[in-house]
This record gives C-alpha cells, structure tokens and sequence, in this order.
C-alpha cells in the first residue's frame, strides 16, 4: 500500500493503474477511520481494482474553528485500518497541497444547501464541493463512495457533480451502526463511555418511531421523536426534519413523497458534541 502526500504521487499512481486498464475507487474521508468507513472501502475494493483513500481534515468545512482544532486526528491507526481492509493508496495531503491558494470558487444548490444542515452550519457545503470537487480531479475516479449517514451530504455532492459534469458513479453505502443502535462517526471518539450510551437513543427513538409510524402522522411523529430525546439528560435536539428524499423539503403528510428520510442533529454531552442520524420512513 501507497501512503502519499502529493497531488503528484496521486496522480502518477492513478495514471499508472489506469494505462494498466484498472478502474479506481475513491473513498473521501476526514480520517479517525471506523467501521462505517471500512464499510466503505470494503465495497470500493470490491467493486473496483485499485481504492484510493483520501484522508484529509479540510478546514473550509468546519464553520466552528473549535470543532476543526478538536476534530480527531489518527493517521498512523487510519492506515492500519486501510491497509486491513485492502486499500491500495492512502492520499494524506497537508492543507497547502489541496489548497496551495485560496478557495473563493462558491457552490450553491438551493433549495438543497439551505436546509438543515446548509443553515446551521452556513459555508459548510460550500467547503465540501471545493474539497470534494478538488478530489474528484485530482483522482478522476470511476466511482466515489459516501456514507449515507452524510444523507444530506449525498444530494448536495450528486448536485455539484452534475453541475460541474462529473460523469462517474456515486455509491451511497448505509449508516453503519453499532449494536446499541449508535451510528458510527469519528466524532463518537469525543464522548464519554457515558455520553455513548446516552448517544444511542437517537437511533433507538428514530428506529422506534418508524415502527409506530402508522399510528402517527409526520407531525405527530416530529414531536415524538423531540420530545423523546429531549426529555432524556444530555440530549438536545438541534432539529428534526421529516424530507422528500430527493429534494430534501419538509413534508406534510406520508403520502407527499415516494421517499421520506427523517435527518436529526443532536447535541450530546458536556463539550457538547453535536451528532447527525438519519431514518428512511419510506424508502420507495
Ligand atoms: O464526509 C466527510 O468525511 C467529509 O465531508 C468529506 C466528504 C471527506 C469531505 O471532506
């Protein structure tokens, strides 16, 4: 396995492997690697010769310079895990080789971008399309793999790819979870043994109330789902939106979309740490 640092060394060895008539799996990630993003380099190297994984903490994301300092960083365990898991290339790139000068290129996709986490965390996908785009031609991959927890994530990249003509495949690969019902994130490291069980209601309460979903009409089950978790110490909804799968609007009623995702922000804990979920209600 290729551990990298340079553009350079990325785009020779990506050059080299497809003059070799190999395709090329690219898995982008921020790194503190867990079971969800194996998941994700399990499917790349299944479905394609040669996995390149990018691990790169890219501050025009982070709108909260705090979150960025506190984001963890574990490069070395990162790529024992690559490694393990059969990737061929890790891209571990320093912030001036992604971005030897300023980004000012501005990416908008309302009403996509402006919902949900486009407005709690202003700038924040503006940061993802340059990074992510920046990846894309660095690599020029035949399919990019994301994790659906990022299920907002998702709709705003396949936007920008079509507006900017990337013509490849993006993988949505499932929410990884563990046992207790807790989706994996990196950011997970930063909560207690405590603080993780406590974090485990959200998946808990969301599963609960898709199965009572029939009982319940899609306000009825906003304020279950609220209510339930604020209700528990540590826990404090951000929002709680029920969407049209595709355009990411709130619905009023079940029957208004063939896709219904419920996507949750919540904070947990002392820091506090502030967890995303998602729950397809219907899944066409
Ligand atoms: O989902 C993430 O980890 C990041 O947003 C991504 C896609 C790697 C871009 O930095």
């Amino acid at each position: 396995m290729y551990i990298i640092h340079s553009v350079q060394e990325l785009k020779q060895l990506v050059s080299a492997a497809k003059s070799a008539g190999k395709t090329v799996g690219l898995v982008p990630t921020m790194g503190a690697l867990h079971e969800g993003h194996a998941s994700l380099i399990d499917r790349s190297v299944k479905e394609c010769d040669t996995t390149v994984v990018s691990v790169f903490v890219n501050p025009t994301q982070f709108n909260d310079p705090n979150d960025l300092n506190h984001y963890p960083r574990t490069l070395d365990a990162d790529c024992r895990l690559i490694e393990e898991r059969g990737g061929d290339i890790v891209f571990a790139p320093s912030v001036e080789e992604i971005y030897p000068a300023p980004d000012t290129r501005v990416f908008s996709y309302p009403p996509i971008d402006t919902v949900m986490e486009g407005a709690k965390r202003p700038g924040h996908f503006n940061g993802v399309c340059q990074v992510v785009s920046k990846l894309f031609e660095m690599t020029t991959p035949d399919r990019a793999y994301f994790g659906e927890k990022d299920f907002q994530q998702i709709a705003v990249i396949r936007a920008m790819m079509k507006d900017l003509g990337f013509d490849f495949n993006l993988v949505a690969c499932p929410i990884v979870r563990e046992e207790s019902g807790l989706a994996l994130s990196s950011r997970n490291a930063l909560l207690s043994e405590d603080e993780r069980e406590t974090a485990a209601s959200i998946g808990k309460v969301l599963f609960e109330s898709r199965r009572q979903m029939a009982d319940r009409d899609v306000r009825a089950t906003h304020d279950f789902v609220v209510n339930a978790l604020n209700a528990i110490d540590g826990l404090e909804v951000e929002y709680f939106d029920i969407v049209n799968a595709d355009t990411l609007q709130p619905v009023a009623a079940w029957d208004e979309a063939q896709r219904v995702q419920g996507c949750i922000t919540v904070f947990c804990g002392k820091r506090p740490v502030r967890l995303i979920d998602n729950i397809a209600y219907k899944a066409s």
